[in-house]
């Protein structure tokens, strides 16, 4: 390989490298091996002494074998090891092979008056974030969330490049507020006191905007990007940074276009996720952690973990082979109207022609249609940003825009047409009370070749809050920000 041609460096491996390694070659027993890990667990018998090692490299633990019970009394749950051993093959294709240990060496140690505080019982999610910020991500339950995002964001990725959508980076710092919706965090620097870009700056809420004018030279364009809102909402599924992924196409002049992209998209990469073996390792972790919490735990949220069951049951939904529904805001509140009147529903807020649709709401109409997702579509055009194309023959009540929306979550994706004539885009930010010098480089894009276009855009952490059946979206990002909060 090239890289042995150049003498660089190979990187010490992982477990799960060590043991396709020892699966590949066929490795036998008596082979010498070095691992490294940290200890998970400590077994000591009368003769011998199991201790089990882990590094997060994937959902597995490697097993250690001391033939001298004696040998694993400077040991810990925590510490980091160096070991020297050889391979003991094993039957089962699950675990091929074990460690015979010849010698160790403790790379990290665990101070014993400070013991590690991740202990060997269930623990909550809503006890890791808040008692273990930083420790969590050695916990089986975050590890497992971790590599499945890393996995997903990669499937994402190769679904767009086999589609022709060319990965963008546009700004987080930005000069406007892309929904209108007033939930910007300004931009200050400590080092000047007058606007530091000689005017107001704020950090995005979407990227929408300026990946329009990139989807102008590009044609198909997406991006993953983080994103910003002080929203004061304290929901499970509220973060004031979070990762958006948006993408926006040339010469779509259909919602549906825009709806069967996002179908695609997702689908796609459930399939492969599947077919990777993450989803396995989310159903197995699931299966310990449930086993584990029937024997106790720690942690006030523990009941709103969501079961190895109802996660099947929303991949399945997901994946049926019917195209997902689709129906428009008119008739969901007619749907959601006609549920309350025959006592199917009860809403704390009922729902009314002309107002948003409630979190109750989405989350009930989701679960109507054998558990799968749902489009809703064009809304009222005054409960959505400006940006948005009137539906044609609406006379501008409604407008070419979709939620998506899921069982237990509510909405997943939103997207739209976007208005591509100047004159009503610059009617519609006027009518929107929003400072039209603040858009004109927006609406400009309208003036030189400009086309019928769309997009949508994605929050990241609901997908895999969904996906892996974790409750709330702060235990799927690594470091969650919101209102009050701002640890580490
Ligand atoms: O529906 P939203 O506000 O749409 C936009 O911002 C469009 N400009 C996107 C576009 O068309 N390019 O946000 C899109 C998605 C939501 O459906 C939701 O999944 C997620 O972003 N989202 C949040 N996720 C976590 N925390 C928040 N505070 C979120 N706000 C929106």
């Amino acid at each position: 390989s090239p890289a042995a041609t150049l003498e660089l460096a190979p990187l010490p491996p992982t477990l799960k490298q060590k043991e396709a390694e020892v699966v590949r070659y066929d490795l036998p027993s008596g082979t010498a091996v070095t691992v490294h890990g940290w200890i998970r667990t400590i077994r000591k018998h009368k003769k011998f002494a199991f201790v089990n090692i882990t590094d997060g490299s994937y959902d597995k633990v490697l097993q250690l074998v001391f033939n001298d019970p004696e040998q694993v009394n400077d040991l810990g749950v925590g510490v980091s090891v160096e070991v020297n051993g050889t391979v003991q093959r094993r039957d089962s294709l699950a675990d091929p092979y074990e460690v015979l240990v010849e010698k160790y060496h403790i790379v990290g140690g665990v101070p014993e008056e400070d013991p590690y505080p991740l202990q060997n019982k269930y623990l909550s999610q809503d006890y890791l974030r808040r008692e273990l910020p930083t420790i969590r991500f050695r916990s089986l339950s975050n590890g497992v969330t971790m590599r499945f995002r890393s996995r997903a964001v990669y499937e994402i990725s190769q679904y767009f490049a086999e589609n022709e959508f060319i990965q963008t980076h546009p700004p987080v710092i930005t000069s406007s507020d892309c929904e209108g919706a007033g939930e910007v965090f300004t931009v200050v620097s400590e080092t000047s006191s007058s606007p530091f870009f000689g005017k107001k700056a704020y950090l995005t809420v979407s990227t929408q905007l300026h990946l329009e004018a990139l989807m102008m030279g590009l044609s198909r364009v997406w991006t993953l990007t983080p994103a910003f809102r002080a929203e004061k909402s304290i929901t499970s599924r509220h973060l004031s940074e979070f990762w958006m992924l948006e993408a926006e196409v040339a010469y779509a002049d259909r919602l549906e276009h825009i709806m069967s992209l996002v179908e695609g998209l997702i689908r796609t990469i459930l399939t492969r996720l599947k077919d990777s073996g993450e989803y396995q390792s989310v159903l197995s972790v699931k299966t310990f952690l449930e086993k584990q919490k029937s024997q106790g735990g720690e942690g006030d949220d523990m009941d709103k973990e969501i079961t190895r069951a109802i996660l099947v049951q929303r991949w399945d939904g997901m994946l049926q082979d019917v195209a997902w529904k689709r129906i428009t805001y008119k008739q969901a509140i007619e749907v959601l109207q006609q549920a309350e009147r025959q006592g199917q529903a009860k809403f704390d807020t009922a729902a009314e022609y002309g107002d948003g649709l409630k979190s109750e709401h989405e989350k009930w109409l989701a679960s109507q249609y054998a558990h799968g997702p749902i489009f809703v579509t064009q809304y009222p055009s005054h409960l959505k940003p400006f940006y948005m194309l009137p539906t044609p023959g609406s006379g501008g009540e409604t407008v070419e825009c979709f939620d998506l929306l899921v069982p237990d979550l509510g909405e997943l994706v939103g997207g739209s047409l976007r208005e591509y004539d100047y004159n009503r885009l610059q009617a519609a930010i006027e009518k929107a009370g929003i400072d039209p010098s603040e858009l004109e480089w927006y609406v400009e894009l309208r003036k030189w070749g400009s086309v019928p276009h769309g997009g949508f855009g994605m929050g990241l952490e609901r997908l895999m809050s969904y996906l892996v059946g974790i409750y709330n979206v702060r235990d799927v990002i690594s470091f969650p920000r919101w209102v009050d909060h701002c640890v580490c």
